[in-house]
């Protein structure tokens, strides 16, 4: 750790726009100590000329009113249920005080940095500068990290803030998260679908002949899910949307193909789904290049554009694809994700007037590999997003309580327990887990494998109890029950009064998808995912057709009533981190959550009209 440089060396030597030193009314204490989990290694420094997008997270300045508000007006028996709050209100409930604005800018000033960006609430404030610079104000310095997929970031362990500041900044990063954003794809996609060991053929007529469990596809879904019968009347109104990280982009092409397959009358939407790129995130309308389609990217966000568009249509599309702004040449010892992209695509859409009703994301990582600050004000971002009247879905990962070999905590200490994912941990999403068969339906699980081409972790339904997020109220029914049943197994390994999820699932194995022009099938609760956000969105159109208001954070709902809607799924366990892991019950598990979501059930859990 290099010690902080005289004050007064800075303006007269530095080079003009980078500043030498940092400059604070106070002493600078440590702030934030983070420890990267194990797969992360550290390399050399990073480039000092590498610019970061700095993200400077202030202190809310009422916060608590806005979760408040965000409870009564997702609770059905509140009644201000549904009065969902416009960007005013909640810009107006976030914005900091005074005299943190007053003195973050102070301080920002006198180091000689006066070109800031903001969030619409000012609760962020967004610079750009080289690493050098960013070590100077933070008083640190940023190494290089390499993943052992092969992801390198530059980050740094520990950094400090002049004290005076302490109470007014929350958090700033890219600093000590670990976080890349990973995909919830399972690492089968390549892989020959399989038959699961437990499968047995549906004695029901009508979805035997159209559910065939190595290729699963819109037709079975609407059936299982018995949204088939039904005709959208709000697609002007009602949206539904979803993310995209690490450069995948939902293909056109591959889009039409696969609805001009499974969904004809969709197949006009392949063309007319907006895509927005966020900080230069990439977006195109052509089929993946010869480059595009070596580098194996955008299954992800092919499977994720088509599970939506095959169960929703035609309710009109949002894609999102955030970029690392701003650009860099990925070479040896530059990262290749050095920015944050999470909450660049949480405070743009936080700036937007009209945001989809639903919001599918399907990416994750275990919530160790961020720090506590973060993870709590990027969660503080989403709470915003719910107070809007937007559903935000996660995936919960693939690795059932945490994959194998790979439970053990990053304090230093190396102590065996789950590991939970984040976002999904956040208490204000709601969080989608996977399930695979048809009669029952049951959790998703396929065993860890040697292949030819190495170790092949297994696949099952990420489960797991937040480390950083406490138990929200409208879980201490259902989670403290199913503790209370496990009679103490796993004790000492999981967080008991954590946030525990999914909250919900759906089907995760093997889903019929186009890539590169070639049909395929791929899996994970990257698939769960859109599919439920396309199905709760067919709620939302019900809702608004009878001119009702949308659900919006879905877990006060679903944990009074809406659960009823739901299929319970009741075989199967968590897995992972080398044990069988939490089973799956009746009622609701941290595996499955309530179920898998019936429609029609669903929408009498509303207050949409159902004499159809
Ligand atoms: C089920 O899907 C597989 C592809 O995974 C395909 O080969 C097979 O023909 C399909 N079976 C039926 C009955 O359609
Ligand atoms: C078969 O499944 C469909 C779709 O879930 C359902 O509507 C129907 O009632 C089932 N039939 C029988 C005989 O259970
Ligand atoms: C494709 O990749 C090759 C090798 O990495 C590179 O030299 C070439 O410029 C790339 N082409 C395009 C169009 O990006
Ligand atoms: C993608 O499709 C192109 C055109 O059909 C083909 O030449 C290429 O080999 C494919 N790439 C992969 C990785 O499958
Ligand atoms: C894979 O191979 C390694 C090394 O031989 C062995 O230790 C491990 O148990 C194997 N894993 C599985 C799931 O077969």
């Amino acid at each position: 750790m290099r010690g902080i440089i005289p004050l007064l060396l800075s303006a007269a030597l530095s080079a003009p726009a980078v500043f030498a030193g940092p400059i604070a009314r106070s002493p600078y204490v440590v702030k934030e100590t983070h420890n990267p989990p194990r797969e992360w290694t550290k390399l050399g420094r990073a480039k000092g000329d590498n610019v970061i997008q700095l993200q400077i997270g202030l202190k809310q300045g009422n916060f608590e009113e806005l979760e408040r508000l965000l409870y009564e007006v997702s609770d059905p028996f509140h009644e201000r249920y549904g009065k969902h709050l416009n960007s005013e209100e909640v810009n107006e409930l976030v914005r900091p005080s005074k005299e943190s604005s007053d003195f973050v800018h102070e301080w920002l000033r006198e180091n000689g940095i006066s070109d800031m960006g903001y969030s619409s609430a000012k609760d962020w404030i967004i610079v750009h500068l080289p690493v050098e610079s960013v070590e100077r104000l933070l008083d640190t310095e940023y190494h290089n990290y390499k993943h052992e997929d092969g992801t390198m970031i530059a980050r740094t362990t520990r950094w400090s803030l002049p004290r005076h500041l302490h109470d007014h900044i929350d958090t700033i990063q890219p600093s000590t998260s670990f976080f890349r954003a990973a995909s919830n794809k399972a690492d089968w996609v390549q892989a020959p679908p399989e038959i699961p060991a437990s499968y047995k053929k549906p004695s029901n007529e009508s979805i035997a002949k159209v559910c065939n469990v190595t290729s699963v596809t819109p037709e079975c879904f609407a059936t299982l899910y018995s949204t088939k019968w039904y005709k959208p009347e709000a697609a002007g109104k009602n949206k539904v949307g979803f993310t995209n990280y690490l450069g995948e982009i939902p293909i056109r092409t591959d889009t039409e193909l696969f609805l001009k397959k499974y969904r004809p009358e969709a197949a006009e939407s392949a063309r007319t789904f907006k895509a927005y790129s966020i900080d230069n995130g990439p977006v195109q309308d052509g089929p993946l290049t010869a480059n595009q389609s070596e580098s194996d990217i955008s299954h992800e966000a092919n499977l994720d554009v088509q599970a939506i568009a095959g169960i929703s249509w035609p309710t009109p599309i949002d894609s999102y694809s955030t970029g690392g702004e701003p650009p860099f040449i990925p070479d040896l010892s530059t990262p290749t994700n050095t920015n944050e992209p999470y909450l660049a695509w949480v405070n743009w859409l936080l700036e937007q007037e009209n945001i989809p009703q639903v919001i599918s994301t399907s990416y994750g990582e275990p919530e160790q590999s961020v720090p506590r600050s973060y993870a709590e004000r990027v969660c503080r971002q989403f709470a915003q997003v719910g107070a809007r009247g937007t559903s935000l879905l996660f995936s919960s990962g693939d690795r059932g309580l945490g994959g194998t070999n790979k439970c053990y905590s990053n304090d230093g200490k190396n102590t065996y327990g789950f590991l939970a994912d984040f976002p999904v941990s956040c208490p204000f999403v709601t969080g989608v887990g996977a399930t695979m068969n048809f009669e029952p339906e049951e959790a998703v699980y396929r065993p860890a494998r040697n292949t030819s081409t190495g170790f092949r972790d297994l696949y099952a339904s990420g489960s797991g109890f937040s480390a950083y997020f406490e138990r929200p109220k409208y879980q201490d029914k259902v989670v403290t029950q199913y503790i209370k049943n496990l009679n103490g197994l796993y004790d000492g390994s999981y967080s008991k009064g954590g946030r525990a999820y999914p909250d919900i699932s759906a089907q995760g194995l093997q889903f019929a998808y186009f890539w590169n022009g070639t049909e395929g099938t791929i899996s994970g609760t990257s698939a769960s995912c859109p599919l439920a956000a396309g199905i709760i969105s067919l709620v939302n159109d019900a809702l608004i057709a009878s001119g009702k208001r949308q659900l919006g954070f879905l877990n006060p709902w679903l944990y009074s009533k809406g659960y009823k809607g739901f299929t319970d799924i009741t075989v199967g366990y968590s897995y992972g981190c080398n044990v069988q892991g939490f089973p799956v019950t009746e009622g609701w598990d941290p595996i499955t959550g309530y179920g898998t979501p019936n429609f029609a059930e669903i929408v009498k859990q509303t207050d949409a009209k159902y004499d159809w």
